[in-house]
């Protein structure tokens, strides 16, 4: 699902109806990076799209909207996952799955680190599993 839109619901319960087993949210966010001195574009096209650690928190809106909505409906968290913590967070938002992108082209090793990371944190919380703490984001 593209995330550049205000609301990702619609297009959730489109894609469930249309008979999708699941989503993955998201894709990148639209952007432009500009060379001040020529006026011209940095990406060599007049735009292009945004990934990484900067699209967490707008990914993390996205997916948390849609799982309070769509609990059954399986998300596969995509966006701005560049250790352990941030892919936890898709888990607590309400991600089923989780997908690398940007981060592996930064640390190749990011896959096994998550992996670990995951576990630990599961530990530390004292919960047995991810569904366990799955969508269990609290914002008060
Ligand atoms: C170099 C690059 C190529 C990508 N190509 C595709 C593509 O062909 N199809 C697609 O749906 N998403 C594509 N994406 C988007 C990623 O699958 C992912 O949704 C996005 O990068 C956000 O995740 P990230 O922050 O972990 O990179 C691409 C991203 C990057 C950085």
């Amino acid at each position: 699902m593209t995330p550049n839109v205000t609301d990702m619901l619609p297009y959730a319960e489109a894609s469930r109806d249309s008979g999708a087993d699941s989503i993955t949210i998201s894709n990148t966010l639209n952007g432009i990076s500009i060379d001040t001195r020529t006026r011209k574009s940095n990406l060599g096209r007049p735009s292009a799209g945004l990934s990484g650690a900067a699209i967490l928190p707008a990914v993390l809106y996205h997916i948390w909207r849609v799982h309070k909505a769509m609990k059954d409906y399986p998300i596969i968290g995509c966006g701005g996952i560049w250790d352990a913590d941030s892919a936890i967070q898709h888990i607590l938002a309400g991600a089923t799955a989780i997908q690398l992108g940007t981060g592996l082209f930064m640390n190749p090793k990011l896959p096994l680190e998550v992996q670990q990371g995951l576990q630990d944190y599961l530990a530390s919380q004292g919960e047995a599993s991810l569904d366990a703490i799955r969508g269990t984001y609290e914002y008060c």
